[in-house]
């Protein structure tokens, strides 16, 4: 294990001062995690230090095979029931059988419809009953997400919104995770900054945007799924 700085060390104070004002004021309350390593940083600070607070997870039927990986070691790790949401088959089933199982390549509506299915209605019912839901979203991955808050009211969904690391560097997330020896998602080691699904994620080579890799085939300003709306603007 290797020390981290005072700099992230306040950081990381911080972000446990957030995530214990959200167990008092805002339970029941639950991390959205897709697994990804900004995601493994808040799950790690949740179980040591703020157990109340719930996790889950969208399972779109459509996720590597190396995340199944790291779910599976967390759970080793950890010990914590993630709760995991699919798609309703009532939804999933007529899309691929009228559209196929990789329409999302072929317009940006299919892919949105894809991920408003695979996505957004899973969220929806993963979020009924909270008083807020925790992201791991950082202001530096996206042009989208720029200002991104802390804490906001997310009137799309109904409830409070955090996002504790918002102002943490990728080396920030990095130098905890080595540093505490998290578990993370292998496709991070080649060259995969962030990770979604399979068919829509790809590794990015130096020099390019953090989100690079996924819907490689969009423009920039198209690049959110749903799950965050109010990002977009
Ligand atoms: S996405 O909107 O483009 O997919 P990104 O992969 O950057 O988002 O992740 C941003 C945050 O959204 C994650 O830190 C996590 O809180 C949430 N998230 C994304 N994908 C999932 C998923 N499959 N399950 C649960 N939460 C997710
Ligand atoms: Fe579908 Fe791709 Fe969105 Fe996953 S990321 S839900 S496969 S369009």
């Amino acid at each position: 294990m290797t020390e981290i700085s005072q700099a992230l060390a306040e950081k990381v104070e911080a972000v446990k001062q957030v995530l214990a004002d959200i167990v008092t004021d805002f339970n029941p309350a639950t991390l959205a995690s897709s697994y990804g390593a900004e995601d493994m940083v808040l799950m790690d600070l949740i179980c040591n230090f703020a157990p109340e607070v719930e996790i889950f997870s969208l399972d779109t039927g459509r996720l590597p095979k190396e995340t199944y990986d790291v779910m599976q070691l967390a759970k080793l790790k950890y010990g914590k029931d993630v709760l995991v949401y699919f798609p309703e088959a009532n939804d999933i089933e007529p899309f691929v059988t009228q559209q196929g199982p990789n329409a999302f390549y072929d317009s940006i509506q299919l892919r949105k419809q894809c991920c408003g299915i695979r996505k957004v209605a899973p969220l929806k019912r993963a979020l009924i009953g909270k008083k807020a839901w925790i992201t791991g979203m950082r202001r530096s991955q996206a042009v989208t997400r720029s200002e991104l808050p802390v804490s906001e009211w997310d009137e799309d969904h109904g409830l409070q919104k955090f996002s504790p690391l918002t102002d943490w560097s990728n080396g920030d997330v990095w130098s905890y995770i080595k540093a505490f020896d998290v578990p993370y998602n292998k496709l991070h080691d080649e060259g995969y900054a962030s990770i979604g699904c399979e068919p829509c994620t790809r590794a990015i080579t130096i020099g390019e945007d953090i989100r690079a890799g996924r819907w490689w085939w969009e423009d920039p300003e198209n690049k959110e799924c749903g799950l965050h709306i109010k990002a977009e603007k």
